[in-house]
C-alpha cells in the first residue's frame, strides 16, 4: 500500500490489517484494524508521527524508501503497534531524533532498546517548528497508558490523536465512510480500551475544547474529517450518565441458572428497564465491554462450581473489574448444587466497582415460587433505582 496525500503538507503512512482478529490476545476485532504513522514535510525539517505494528514493518520500510530526510519521529505511544518500527526507521534516518514523553522516552528505552541520545523528551505544550508548519505536543496520559501524548498541527487544525478517538477498522479509504459502522467501531474501542481511563478522558476532551480543530487523524481507523462526530461520541461516553440499561451477563450449566434469568429479564422489561443479555459461554465480549459503556446496573448469572463461581463468570467479573463502567448497582444470581460462596468470591473480584450491591438471589436446584419473587424483588430495586436516577436523584459520578 503506498503512501497517501492528507494535505500539501501531509500523507498517511502505515497498513491496513485486514485480517488481524484478537488485539492483545483478548480483544475480538471483527473489523480489522490499521496502523497509522503520518509523515509532515515542513519547509525546513520532516517530522514521522509513529510507526506501525511490527508485523507490519516492511510495509512502511517499503513506503520510506520515498522518502529522503526524516529530522524527527514523534512518537506519541511507546505500545508496539506504534513504536515497533521505530529501530527500523532509526537505522534508516541515523540523524533522525525521537520525540517522546519523559516518560515514553524511558519506556522506548526500556522496551525497545533504544539509545538514551536518540530520544528527547518533550514537554506538554511544546512546540516544534519544521519551518512553516508547527507541532504542539499536548500530555494526554493514561491513553492508555501513562505516557501518551498527541500532536497539533497548528496551520491545519489537525490532531493526531494515536489511540485517542481511535477506531479498529480496515479499509480501503482515508477518511469515515459510514458514519454508524465507525461510531460502532469507535464504542467498541473505547469500551475495552479507554473505558478505565474514563475521568482522563474527560479532562483532556475538556482541554481540546481550546483547540481548532479541523481533523482527527488517530493511529488506528480511518480519519475525521468531521471530528464533532467521535468528540461528541466520547463525552457522551466519559461523562454521560448511566442509561437505564442493566448488563445482565451469565453462565449457566443445566439451565437453572438460565431460567432464572429469563425470569429477571423479563420481570426488568415489564418494568420499564432496558436489558442486554450474555451467555458468557458464546459471547463477543467486546459486545459485553460497549454495554458495560452505558449500563446502570450489572447482573452477574452463575452457577456454583466446586464451591465458588462458575470460571465464565468469574472471567466475566474480572474484566468489568478492569473496565471500570460507570454502574452504580451490582446483583448476582444463580443455582447451586450443594452449596458454595459464589456471592463472595464473586465480590472480591471486584474492588474497583463503585457500587451498591443489591440482594442476591440464589436457590439450591430450580428456583421455586419464593425464588422467582425475589427475582422479581430484585428487578423492582433495579427499577426503582433507574427511576432516581433518570430523576437526578443520584448524584452523577465520573
Ligand atoms: Fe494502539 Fe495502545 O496501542
Amino acid at each position: 500500500m503506498n503512501a497517501r496525500p492528507v494535505s500539501e503538507r501531509v500523507s498517511w503512512l502505515g497498513a491496513v490489517d485486514w485480517d488481524r482478529r484478537l488485539f492483545d490476545s483478548l480483544i475480538p476485532l471483527p473489523d480489522g484494524t490499521s496502523y497509522n504513522a503520518y509523515l509532515v514535510r515542513g519547509s525546513e525539517k520532516v517530522a514521522l508521527l509513529d510507526s506501525v505494528d511490527p508485523s507490519m514493518r516492511a510495509v512502511l520500510e517499503a513506503q520510506l524508501a520515498a522518502v529522503p530526510r526524516v529530522d524527527y519521529v514523534v512518537s506519541h505511544h511507546a505500545e508496539q503497534d506504534h513504536s515497533g518500527a521505530i529501530p527500523m526507521v532509526l537505522e534508516r534516518y541515523p540523524q533522525a531524533q525521537v520525540l517522546a514523553t519523559p516518560k515514553g522516552r524511558a519506556l522506548l528505552m526500556e522496551q525497545l532498546g533504544l539509545s538514551a541520545e536518540r530520544i528527547r523528551a518533550v514537554q506538554d505544550g511544546e512546540r516544534l517548528s519544521l519551518g512553516d508548519r508547527t507541532l504542539e505536543f499536548l500530555h494526554t496520559p493514561w491513553v492508555h497508558w501513562p505516557e501518551t501524548m498527541v500532536s497539533y498541527l497548528r496551520e491545519e487544525g489537525t490532531l493526531f490523536s494515536c489511540d485517542f478517538l481511535g477506531s479498529h477498522i480496515a479499509q480501503s479509504g482515508l477518511y469515515v465512510e459510514d458514519e454508524g459502522q465507525v461510531l460502532e467501531a469507535a464504542k467498541r474501542y473505547y469500551a475495552e480500551i479507554m473505558q478505565p481511563f474514563r475521568k482522563s478522558i474527560a479532562k483532556h476532551l475538556v482541554r481540546l475544547e481550546g483547540f481548532d480543530l479541523r481533523l482527527v487523524a488517530p493511529s488506528h481507523g480511518p480519519l475525521h474529517a468531521r471530528p464533532a462526530l467521535i468528540l461528541d461520541a466520547y463525552r457522551a461516553w466519559a461523562t454521560g450518565a448511566p442509561k437505564n440499561l442493566a448488563v445482565v451477563a451469565y453462565t449457566s450449566m443445566h439451565g437453572s441458572t438460565r431460567a432464572m434469568v429469563e425470569r429477571l429479564v423479563r420481570s426488568l422489561g415489564a418494568k420499564g428497564v432496558g436489558v442486554q443479555v450474555f451467555d458468557l459461554a458464546v459471547t463477543d465480549i467486546g459486545k459485553l465491554a460497549m454495554a458495560l459503556v452505558d449500563a446502570a446496573t450489572l447482573v452477574v448469572g452463575t452457577p456454583t462450581v466446586l464451591g465458588g463461581p462458575h470460571p465464565g463468570a468469574a472471567y466475566a467479573a474480572l474484566l468489568a473489574n478492569a473496565l471500570r463502567p460507570k454502574a452504580r448497582w451490582l446483583s448476582v444470581i444463580g443455582s447451586y448444587g450443594w452449596g458454595g460462596k459464589a456471592v463472595e468470591q464473586l465480590a472480591a473480584l471486584v474492588p474497583n466497582l463503585e457500587v451498591e450491591v443489591l440482594s442476591p438471589v440464589l436457590c439450591k436446584g430450580p428456583a421455586g415460587g419464593a425464588e422467582l419473587e425475589a427475582l422479581d424483588r430484585l428487578a423492582g430495586e433495579v427499577a426503582a433505582r433507574h427511576a432516581a436516577l433518570a430523576e437526578g436523584g443520584a448524584a452523577q459520578k465520573l
